[in-house]
């Protein structure tokens, strides 16, 4: 802080020198019913031959799969890979993400040798075909309309049944190669009016057939749009949901037969089956061949090919299973290694690098201290990076005044990231960081009839993301991810279930950029942490309550400063030389566009709620 004399002689110099420059906002009125930060403008002094701290925090984004975001199904997926190139981000995470399992799992049935099952809902079609091994249907061991139970080997009639369910599927399917069959009430007549009701089969081939339930139809459009888009980048890829049948269960779990219907419970089971987690690996193994070797070899020898050969260089290893499947470190420990085991066995791939926890809970210390520590891991298991994650959670959907607690909250998470820093710095000071979703998510969020938020929550959530990845970078974190691209509220058009609509950087009926997107564009563009070092930057602003600012000197004495309005009320700001400089700015007046450009011609500048801007001081410094 300056001291108040040195203040004051400044302000007053400004204010007989210079009028504001008003940066207009959607609407004049409705502004000046907001607040006004009182009282004299916030003097912001940089010293810019004052080196503060090395910059070595990249910002970056997260995007996870969902419906909107398949071509398949989106009708904005095009904008969506558009704006995902245009940005150019380095370290892209690509979550692949449970919530929908026919999106999300490549294998979602185990392997169940000669007999061949399938289950589906009703008014679903099931599937039978033995054309694998070049045979015919030969054999209906099982077959049940009504509400049987049971994995393959294991069906088990339940108190409702058609009793002709045998003799259908047997009339359509014995003799054939393959066969289709709807599970309706026409079909099977009604055993039991208003319960929902499945139909279950069982048969065999002959000659006997293997049979595994691979499939990639709606996992390979996405990836190839997203690896696509992100060509030429560093990636971070998450194939971060395990098929469920590895783990031990009661019941096998009935995921949605449509690919697009939300499964919040897909997540089950606490322990694998093959507790050697050799099975698990194996997954993970021929998920990587499939998209890196043109292709895997399954359970029973025999060979899927895909003819992908793609390439990146990071996989991150599950997502935020400490909650999912209540892992405890020490097992978590063990999957990393078997995963990174079993992807070695199946692509022969020893540079892949790795990323680790991905934990929700970021201020689990316990987990760090475990991890990190390499004598936890089984021998060659490299530790390249740790990841966690950071929600600023609001306490309303409409009250932008609310919003203001979302920097505090950013405040508190910043002294849990300098514990973590302690220890890994001390257990593994070589492995990087990736903070790979950060953002905020605000009450209700997945309730369809929650409130839309007004849109200056965009600006609200914007500024958090560029607060973080400030205050964040003095930490020394290698990336900031932004949380995430692709949300969206109930969609009854698409017959889509909300999926965190606050957490998007995209408008999702458009694909435009919101404000949130235009923050991570203008850091992403601004940002060179090969040459920028941060300098010493001092405000008036007590406490740091109203204002965030951090200034820059980059190559060829480049210097730029990000300002940052933490209050839902205009705030002024005085920024002595700044005038003939250069002013990118994102607030409501923005709105769905990239940032505002403004050449400054006066030094008092009016930051409406919650911009972000970035200022590029002139060549030369004004002398005032
Ligand atoms: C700026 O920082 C440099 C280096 O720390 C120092 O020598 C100089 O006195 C500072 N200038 C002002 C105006 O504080
Ligand atoms: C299945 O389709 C029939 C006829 O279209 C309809 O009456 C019934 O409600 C549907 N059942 C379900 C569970 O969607
Ligand atoms: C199966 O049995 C039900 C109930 O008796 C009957 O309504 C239905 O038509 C039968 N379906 C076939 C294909 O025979
Ligand atoms: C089935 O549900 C409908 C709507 O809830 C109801 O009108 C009907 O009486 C029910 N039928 C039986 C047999 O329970
Ligand atoms: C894979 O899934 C798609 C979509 O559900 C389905 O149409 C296709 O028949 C499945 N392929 C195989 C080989 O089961
Ligand atoms: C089925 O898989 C087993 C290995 O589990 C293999 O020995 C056998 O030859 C396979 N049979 C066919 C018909 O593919
Ligand atoms: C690392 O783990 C080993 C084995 O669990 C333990 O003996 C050692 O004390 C740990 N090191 C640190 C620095 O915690
Ligand atoms: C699956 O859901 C989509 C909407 O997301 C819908 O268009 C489609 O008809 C549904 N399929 C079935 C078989 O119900
Ligand atoms: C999305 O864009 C449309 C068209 O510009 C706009 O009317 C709507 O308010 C936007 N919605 C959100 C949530 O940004």
């Amino acid at each position: 802080m300056m001291n108040t004399n040195e203040c004051l002689l400044i302000f007053f110099l400004c204010c007989v020198t210079f009028d504001f420059v008003h940066v207009r906002s959607v609407s004049e009125t409705e502004n000046e019913q907001r607040h006004q930060v009182n009282g004299d403008p916030i003097l912001i002094e940089v010293n810019w031959t004052a080196h503060d701290y090395d910059l070595h925090t990249i910002p970056s984004l997260q995007i996870v799969t969902n419906p909107l975001v398949s071509r398949q199904f989106s009708p904005v997926s095009n904008e969506i890979f558009a704006n995902l190139k245009q940005l150019n981000a380095e370290y892209a995470r690509y979550a692949v993400w449970f919530p929908y399992p026919k999106l999300a799992v490549a294998e979602l049935d185990p392997p169940s040798g000669f007999h061949q099952c399938n289950n589906v809902g009703e008014n679903y079609s099931i599937h039978l075909s033995c054309e694998q091994g070049g045979g015919v249907i030969s054999q209906i061991d099982f077959a049940s309309f009504g509400t049987a139970v049971g994995g393959c080997g294991a069906m088990k009639q339940g108190t409702c049944h058609a009793a002709n369910s045998s003799d259908i599927i047997q009339r359509t399917c014995v003799g054939q190669q393959k066969c289709s069959v709807t599970a309706s009430s026409d079909l099977f007549g009604d055993p039991c009016i208003n319960v929902s009701k499945r139909l279950l089969v069982q048969i065999q081939c002959n000659p006997p057939q293997n049979n595994t339930y691979w499939n990639f139809t709606y996992m390979d459009p996405m990836l190839e749009d997203f690896l696509q888009a992100t060509d030429g980048h560093s990636r971070i890829i998450s194939f971060s949901t395990q098929p469920t049948w590895l783990f031990e269960q009661d019941t096998p779990h009935i995921y949605p037969d449509n690919a697009t219907y939300v499964d919040w419970g897909y997540p089950v089971g606490t322990k694998f089956v093959d507790d050697t987690m050799q099975a698990l690996g194996d997954y993970y193994g021929r998920l990587f061949a499939w998209y890196t070797r043109a292709g895997f070899i399954d359970e029973y020898g025999l060979k899927h090919n895909s003819g992908y050969e793609y390439n990146w260089d990071y996989t991150e290893i599950f997502n935020e299973v400490e909650g999912e499947h209540q892992m405890t470190v020490e097992y978590y420990t063990r999957a990393y290694d078997a995963v990174i085991q079993g992807v070695r066995r199946h692509t022969n791939n020893y540079d892949m690098k790795y990323v680790g926890m991905a934990l929700e809970n970021h201020n689990e210390f316990n987990w760090y201290r475990y991890f990190l520590n390499h004598s936890n891991h089984a021998p060659d298991i490299p530790l390249d990076m740790i990841s966690y994650h950071f929600y600023a959670i609001g306490s309303s959907r409409i009250d932008p005044q609310s919003w203001e607690s979302f920097f505090t909250q950013l405040d508190t998470f910043t002294f849990e990231v300098e514990q973590i820093e302690e220890i890994r710095k001390i257990l593994s000071p070589e492995t990087r960081t990736t903070i790979d979703e950060l953002g905020v998510i605000l009450p209700d969020d997945n309730n369809p009839n929650a409130p839309l938020f007004p849109l200056v929550y965009w600006n609200a959530a914007a500024a958090l993301y560029a607060y973080a990845w400030g205050k964040i970078s003095r930490q020394g974190i290698n990336v900031v991810g932004h949380s995430q691209l692709v949300g969206y509220p109930n969609l009854p058009n698409l017959q889509l279930q909300p999926q965190y609509p606050s957490v998007a950087l995209l408008n999702w009926t458009t694909g435009e950029g919101t404000a949130k997107y235009w923050t991570s564009k203008l850091l992403i563009d601004t940002v060179d942490i090969e040459n920028d070092q941060a300098v010493a930057t001092q405000t008036t602003d007590i406490g740091n309550q109203n204002i965030y600012s951090q200034g820059f000197v980059g190559k060829n004495n480049r210097r730029w400063i990000l300002i940052i309005n933490k209050r839902y009320a205009n705030v002024d700001i005085f920024l002595p030389g700044c005038t003939g400089g250069r002013m990118q700015i994102i607030n409501e007046a923005s709105g769905f566009g990239p940032a505002t450009e403004i050449t400054l011609t006066l030094s008092r500048i009016t930051l409406t709620p919650f911009a972000v801007a970035i200022i590029h001081m002139p060549a030369t410094e004004n002398i005032f």
